[in-house]
């Protein structure tokens, strides 16, 4: 569904020259949920944003549904890191989660609809009518997921969404993104740099390194499809990917690979049946 291939940007101008990414390649299959882990400031942004059709690659290209992005894909939804600016303050919860589907000129009925249905799944049905700027941050965030759901995109693209978020509400919104997943069969390509939340929520983690920023490592996670956040986390297999993930990241910052045990016991490990 998602093909990028020798990705590169360079950011220049006012006399700065930054190389955010300089050559990645991998694919995410349809209706799988892949996690994109890396560091601060190693282009996972400018990632999304060439895959999501915002920014033109410096090289290389971006394919979805095998057909190459040129501008932003019909059929593709975007939720961004900074929710805060990425909600109307003018408009109410209702008419921002709408928006989007003003361009896909289904009936008024039927925007409606989807409208209810998205803010229902995501726990805010009562404030439909209030403004953004009367929620707190971490209703905003569900605001900016619901809209992204009542587009029923085939493919979501979703930048740290629960980084400003208490712990709480994030544990909800991340059961809440497995669970929509499951149930809608989307593709998600999901961008965190929080480790544990990339096992717990990924059926694949793609580690990046640093920049000048490569695909450091593709980790299938073999956890059982059903997971909840008090079983799973606590699981010895969960601390076992979590602490192979934290070791590349760390040998990305050092430049090296990683080549111990665990590496091949987990390449060894067949991967996941999908869920149904
Ligand atoms: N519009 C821009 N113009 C110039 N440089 C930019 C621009 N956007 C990003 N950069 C630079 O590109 C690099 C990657 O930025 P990016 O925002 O993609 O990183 P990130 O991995 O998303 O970081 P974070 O985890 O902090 O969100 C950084 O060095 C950043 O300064
Ligand atoms: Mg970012």
């Amino acid at each position: 569904m998602l093909d990028v291939r020798g990705l590169k940007k360079v950011y220049e101008g006012s006399g700065r020259r930054v190389e955010a990414v300089r050559d990645l390649t991998f694919t995410v299959d349809a209706g799988e949920l892949v996690c994109l882990v890396g560091p601060s400031g190693c282009g996972k942004t400018t990632l999304l944003k060439c895959v999501g059709g915002l920014l033109t690659p410096t090289a290389g290209e971006v394919l979805v549904g095998g057909r190459r992005v040129t501008g932003p894909p019909p059929d593709m939804a975007v939720v961004f890191q900074e929710y805060g600016r990425s909600l109307f303050p003018w408009m109410r919860v209702r008419e921002n989660v709408e928006l989007p589907l003003k361009q896909k000129k289904s009936s008024s009925a039927r925007r409606r609809e989807l409208v209810a249905d998205a803010l229902a799944s995501v726990g805010l049905t009562d404030a439909a009518g209030a403004y953004p700027w009367q929620l707190s941050g971490g209703m905003q965030q569900r605001v900016a997921i619901a809209r992204a759901l009542a587009y029923e995109p085939d493919v979501l693209l979703m930048d740290e969404p629960f980084a400003a978020v208490d712990a709480q509400t994030r544990a909800d919104l991340e059961d809440l993104v497995r669970g929509l997943w499951r149930q809608r069969g989307i593709t998600i390509l999901f961008v965190t740099h929080d480790i544990d939340e990339a096992v717990y929520l990924g059926e694949r983690v793609l580690i990046l390194s640093s920049s000048p920023t490569v695909v450091q490592e593709q980790l299938k996670i073999d956890l059982p499809a059903d997971r909840d956040q008090l079983h799973t986390r606590v699981a010895p297999r969960f601390a076992e990917l979590r602490t192979h993930v934290y070791e590349q990241i760390q040998a990305a910052k050092r430049g090296t690979p990683v080549a111990d045990r665990l590496v091949k016991d987990l390449t060894d490990t067949p991967p996941p049946s999908k869920p149904q």
